[in-house]
């Protein structure tokens, strides 16, 4: 791809070129096929023995573990955990916004030393220039790259087409809904054309149905473009929707704890949380994510809750209300 395509033709010319790879997402019905042909893909992504420590109170503490995982172009994977596991420390340094002190992070064949075009960040925070109207938000990459404005400009324009909001394009952040601002944000970082969009919580505020809106809408975009997604969230439903693959992290140190692939068919619709082939998936990753290990932040006081007594007499007529 070069700097110069238009959004339509990055848009047509990709779904020419990985025709191949939507057909599998159409008719998987035979999952192993689909993984099969998923692996033989090259590695966009590779993350070798990385570990990450901050200093927390007067001494360091290791935060991410020897994290390695290769992520195969075109693949959607998402990352879950528990609060705190450094699922947003893994997303900064693949995103070239974090220094690592050792392991390597390798983004198209290019180790990543700090924020690059190849790769975007959707935050869930939204993280518009508020005093820009959206389309000088979105076409905010391509003058930085030194792009001329009429052609940053038509990029902008076609990326607000496809996200659904040409409309919008003279109007403010603070005038736009949360899942507006998240399509721009989304236009924002897909015109600078990434090989890996990696987003951190994207949808965490927006209410159940723009949320799965959003989340339709994004796999849309994923199936006909270019793109690799790396996709952190804390919700199982939303990880088993957009996965081909879930890396489950655990906490203290934040640890690879297994990867899963979920083998079920694409095109994948929201409505599908409601299948029981869904539910069932869902049920055997959660057992994976609980499973009973060494728990060291379990407080072992819990389950030992006292019965209270009555502190203070009751008065008459509280004595017939049974709580
Ligand atoms: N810049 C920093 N300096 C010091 N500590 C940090 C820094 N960034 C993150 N941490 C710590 O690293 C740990 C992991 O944070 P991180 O934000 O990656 O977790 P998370 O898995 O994304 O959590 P959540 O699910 O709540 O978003 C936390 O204990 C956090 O306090
Ligand atoms: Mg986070």
């Amino acid at each position: 791809m070069t700097n110069n395509l238009t959004a339509s033709g990055l848009v047509n010319s990709a779904s020419r070129s990985s025709a191949s790879v939507d057909k599998a997402h159409a008719s998987s019905h035979n999952t192993t096929d689909y993984f099969k042909a998923l692996y033989q893909r090259d590695v966009v992504l590779q993350v070798d023995k990385l570990t990450q420590s901050f200093d927390q109170g007067g001494s360091k503490k290791v935060i991410l573990k020897d994290v390695s995982l290769q992520i195969h172009e075109r693949e959607f994977v998402c990352v879950i955990g528990p609060s705190g596991c450094g699922k947003s420390t893994l997303g900064r340094i693949i995103a070239g916004l974090d220094a690592y002190p050792s392991g390597k992070v390798i983004v198209d064949k290019e180790v990543v030393k700090g924020p690059s075009a190849s790769r975007g960040m959707v935050f869930q925070g939204y993280t518009l220039f508020p005093w820009k109207t959206v389309k000088q938000n979105v076409m905010f990459g391509p003058i930085m790259e030194g792009r001329s404005k009429s052609n940053a400009e038509r990029s902008a324009r076609e990326w607000l087409d496809i996200v659904g909001l040409s409309k919008y394009e003279n109007h403010y952040p603070h005038q736009l809904s949360g899942g507006m601002k998240q399509r721009v944000a989304i236009a924002r970082a897909l015109i600078n054309e990434p090989k890996v969009l990696v987003m951190d919580e994207p949808f965490g505020a927006l209410d159940p149905y723009t949320r799965q809106k959003m989340q339709k809408h994004l796999l849309d975009l994923w199936r006909n473009i270019d793109i690799t997604i790396v996709f952190i969230t804390h919700d199982m439903d939303e990880a088993v929707l957009l996965s081909d693959r879930i890396v489950v992290l655990k906490a203290n140190p934040g640890e690879v704890q297994d990867i899963i692939e979920v083998p079920l068919a694409r095109p994948r619709d929201p409505d599908i949380v409601t299948d029981s082939r869904f539910l069932q998936l869902k049920a055997r990753i959660n057992n994976i994510v609980h499973n009973p290990q060494p728990q060291p932040d379990f407080d072992p006081a819990l389950a030992e809750m006292p019965d209270i007594p009555r502190m203070v007499p009751l008065d008459k007529k509280d004595q017939q209300i049974n709580h």
